[in-house]
């Protein structure tokens, strides 16, 4: 079977005041459906860009080469009016604010009734079961009011509730709990594990929460500067790491996977995606570069067990 969503060869390139620069370089991604897919990855290693692209909401300009498959059908170089029905019923998304995907003026119920496209009855019978899955108390009550009147963790349930009110089988969510506190982050987990499990929803959630990536994902993808470095499923990136950045990153977090803490630096500077560097972008940090790794970026390469790597030389790491 193939899988839900397959990227392959993605390069985003995007217009600069020095010229087009290339964020993204060779991505290769997918997600089964029914399956929670993490990338985790530092600031500006090109995590919401790669959702962005997925939507087709890349700013104008942008160049998209290579080829994203959802469910069978290319979504590069699709028409404008083609996106709509995959944004309808396909793919959707919520995003770290939340007050960017709600509309003040407009109800919680028209908002999440909108885009159903079934009768009324029907729309606000779904719209009450949603409010309730995502534990809104008195969804009734609350499909009349507006996100003003609602807590910062609840507006983000509402907004995951209008994401899913089409029916996605794609969810893509970019850091949606990076701003709640911990128990209602917990509590949105849950119930993103909880949908998966029911009705089959496949997630690809975007983090830069370690603790977070291995609570939820079944597989995971550590992004630098517009690269993967390592893939695989999360139980063995995270305890058995073979690429230096990603043991890197696992160190620098504080105390281990167990807390929901943001990492601390690594030695050296991040390099942002739009940096141009010849060779791997690791490399200027990395405590086991050899001389190849400035020269030519290395290919990510299988490595058995469904994993795969981006490191030449592969270190044991402990
Ligand atoms: N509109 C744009 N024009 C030019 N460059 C951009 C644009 N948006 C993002 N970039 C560059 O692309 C790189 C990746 O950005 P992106 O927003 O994908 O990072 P991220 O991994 O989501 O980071 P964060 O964890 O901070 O959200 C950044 O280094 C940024 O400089
Ligand atoms: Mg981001």
């Amino acid at each position: 079977m193939s899988p839900l969503l397959e990227v392959e060869g993605l390069a985003v390139s995007l217009p600069t005041p020095s010229g087009q620069v290339q964020v993204i370089k060779h991505l290769d991604l997918y997600v089964n459906s029914g399956e929670i897919v993490g990338i985790a990855g530092e600031s500006g290693s090109g995590k919401s860009l790669t959702a962005l692209t997925l939507l087709n909401l890349l700013p104008p300009g942008a160049v998209v080469e290579g080829s994203v498959r959802f469910d069978g059908r290319e979504l590069v170089g699709l028409e404008r009016r083609e996106w709509q029905d995959v944004r309808g019923g396909g793919i959707a998304m919520v995003f770290q604010d939340s007050s960017s995907a709600l509309h003040p003026m407009l109800s919680i119920g028209t908002q999440l009734t909108e885009h159903m496209g079934v009768g009324r009855s029907e729309a606000r019978a779904r719209a009450v079961e949603l409010l309730d899955r995502m534990r809104i108390p008195r969804p009734e009550t609350a499909l009349r009011r507006y996100p003003h009147q609602f807590s910062g963790g609840m507006r983000q349930r509402i907004a995951l509730a209008i994401a899913l009110a089409r029916r996605p089988r794609l969810l893509i969510a970019d850091e949606p709990t990076t701003a709640l506190d911990v128990t209602v982050q917990a509590g949105i987990l849950a119930l993103l594990e909880e949908l998966r499990r029911d009705g089959d929803l496949a997630v690809l959630f975007i983090t830069h929460d370690l603790g977070v990536l291995s609570a939820l994902a079944q597989r995971a993808y550590v992004f630098y500067a517009g690269r993967v470095m390592e893939s695989g499923a999360t139980g063995d990136v995270l305890t058995a790491p073979r690429h230096p950045y990603t043991a890197a990153l696992l160190g620098a977090r504080p105390h281990g996977l167990s807390t929901t803490r943001s990492l601390r630096a690594i030695p050296g500077s991040p390099v942002s995606a739009a940096e141009v560097l010849p060779g791997c972008p690791f490399q200027p940090r990395c405590t086991f570069a050899e001389d190849a790794c400035a020269a030519t970026p290395p290919p990510v390469l299988p490595i058995g067990d469904g994993r795969a790597l981006a490191c030449r030389v592969a270190p044991e790491l402990t």
